[in-house]
């Protein structure tokens, strides 16, 4: 719809020798007052419109249409917004609030003030990083079967690894949300028909910039309405399966069923627990996908990199299969990882729609106006990183960040509960992928950041898979 209205978004991507600045969109250069452009190049790209002097430390506004929008890129006010401030700006924007509460209802990821309260400290105990090693052997499992299958392809074989990584993490978090009672026809079903609502979901709620503070409720077309019907189909299945005693005994959501029974005042029903395991199903894999899809596009590009990475490997395992007791060893693949989220930071934009008046920085921010912290500028931004837009896993073994200038699972009350359970699992991941296999972009294939909900290579990303020879593994 409206596809005519997209524009082309220039990319830069340059490899020489160990210096490698990989694929991003080049800097906005439109006129200055011309909102409605920037507001249709948005709509293409949300990373396409930063101009050169966004990528610095500052707090700033611009209007669309009358409404402000504030930016803010610095640790001391991005702290100031997410922690400080939290309860004026807990709230999610109205784009991101009517773009998910079809699918999600009242889940955690949309809901704020009290709802949000309740349910934040009940998805916290279920995610917590304390439960992360129950979940090793799903991961672990999960990944090997996915050998598996790629050694079964031949050497060179061709598949899109964005599509393979969604695959791999729907099934790690379906079996930990659900347990095994899912089964592989449900698990595609529901991914894929996230996948198409995401699709369908249009990047900009236009009724919010023509005055409506709530913004205007999503066009629920046919496709939209069969795509939430059977990812609610499934799910409620599930759910009623566990109430009915036949879920698997350590699953998330047989959690939250034990949690509802002795806290019944949580008031949680049919409708609210499958909100609750819609939210982290969908949180819990998108997110890790991208970031090991991105991890691939890089390491794929930077060989110096991959061969750290393999002697890590080596060292560590030796020849057995990584495992999750194996992380806090691996210190090159989460220095991977990291630095993959400091360049993609699969939620590149997180926006917040202010309850009240309030000042940030310099700025008088308006009642419901937009408040966006904009990950994917504070990570390359100048002063905060040396050589922001470089690949350099070596930065994050000599140190950390400042604090509030590195944030891919944002920070504060609202930061993500999900954070060890995502690092974890994309750091096993890889290592047990890399441990068996090179993965190849083809020279020729121009890698294209996209940011929609989540930020992904536009079209997927192509690769060639390559067994590593006994030897060498
Ligand atoms: C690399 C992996 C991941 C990344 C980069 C990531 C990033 C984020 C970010 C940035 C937010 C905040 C969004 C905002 O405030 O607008 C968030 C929220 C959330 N994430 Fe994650 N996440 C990851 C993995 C996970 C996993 C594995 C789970 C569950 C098992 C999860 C569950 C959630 C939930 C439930 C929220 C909503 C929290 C709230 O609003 O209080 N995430 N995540």
């Amino acid at each position: 719809m409206l596809s005519w209205l997209t524009r082309p978004v220039a990319i830069k991507e340059k490899l020489a020798g160990r210096n490698f600045i990989p694929a991003h969109a080049d800097f906005y250069s439109g006129k200055n007052g011309r909102p409605i452009e920037l507001m249709l190049q948005a709509r293409t790209d949300f990373l396409s419109i930063w101009r050169k002097r966004d990528y610095t430390e500052r707090v700033h506004e611009i209007r669309v249409l009358g409404r402000q929008i504030v930016i803010v890129n610095s640790p001391e006010h991005v702290r100031y917004v997410v922690a400080k401030r939290h309860e004026n700006f807990e709230r999610k924007s109205p784009q991101m609030r009517r773009a998910l509460e079809y699918l999600l209802g009242d889940g955690l990821f949309i809901s704020d003030g009290e709802t949000w309260k309740q349910r934040r400290s009940l998805v916290n105990d279920i995610v917590h990083k304390n439960r992360v090693p129950a979940f090793g052997p799903v991961m672990e499992r999960t990944t090997q079967e996915l050998v598996e299958r790629w050694s079964s392809l031949g050497d060179g074989a061709e598949v899109n690894v964005l599509a393979e990584m969604a695959g791999l993490t729907a099934e790690i978090i379906s079996r930990s949300v659900f347990g095994n009672t899912l089964g592989r026809d449900s698990a595609d079903a529901v991914t894929d028909s996230f996948t198409s609502y995401q699709s369908l979901i249009d990047s900009i709620n236009i009724g919010y910039f023509l005055g409506f503070n709530e913004g205007l409720p999503v066009w629920r077309t046919p496709s939209l309405r069969r795509s939430v019907k059977r990812i609610h189909g499934i799910i409620d299945g599930v759910v009623e399966d566990h109430l009915a005693g036949r879920g698997d005994h350590d699953s998330m959501i047989q959690l939250l069923l034990r949690r509802q029974q002795k806290n019944p005042e949580l008031k949680l029903d049919l409708v609210a627990l499958r909100n609750e395991a819609a939210t982290i199903f969908m949180a819990g894999h998108e997110t890790t996908a991208a970031t090991l899809t991105w991890a691939w596009y890089l390491l794929s590009k930077a060989h110096w990199v991959e061969k750290a990475v393999h002697a890590e490997i080596a060292k560590v395992c030796g020849k057995r299969t990584p495992t999750i007791d194996d992380v806090p060893q691996l210190e090159w693949c989460r220095a991977v990882i990291e630095e993959t989220l400091r360049l993609y930071p699969p939620v590149p934009i997180l926006a917040r729609q202010a309850k009240e008046a309030d000042v940030v920085g310099d700025i008088k921010v308006e009642p419901a106006a937009l408040v966006l912290i904009v990950p994917w500028l504070l990570h390359r931004t100048g002063s905060l990183f040396e050589k922001p837009h470089h690949f350099r896993p070596e930065r994050f073994l000599k140190g950390r960040p400042a604090p509030y200038s590195y944030i891919p699972f944002a920070a504060g009350p609202r930061v993500c509960p999900g954070l060890q359970f995502g690092l974890t699992e994309a750091i096993l991941c890889l290592a047990i992928l890399a441990q068996k296999f090179k993965v190849r972009v083809p020279e020729d294939h121009a890698v294209e950041p996209q940011c929609r909900l989540t930020l992904r290579p536009k079209g997927g990303l192509p690769v060639t898979l390559h067994p590593r020879g006994r030897k060498e593994a």
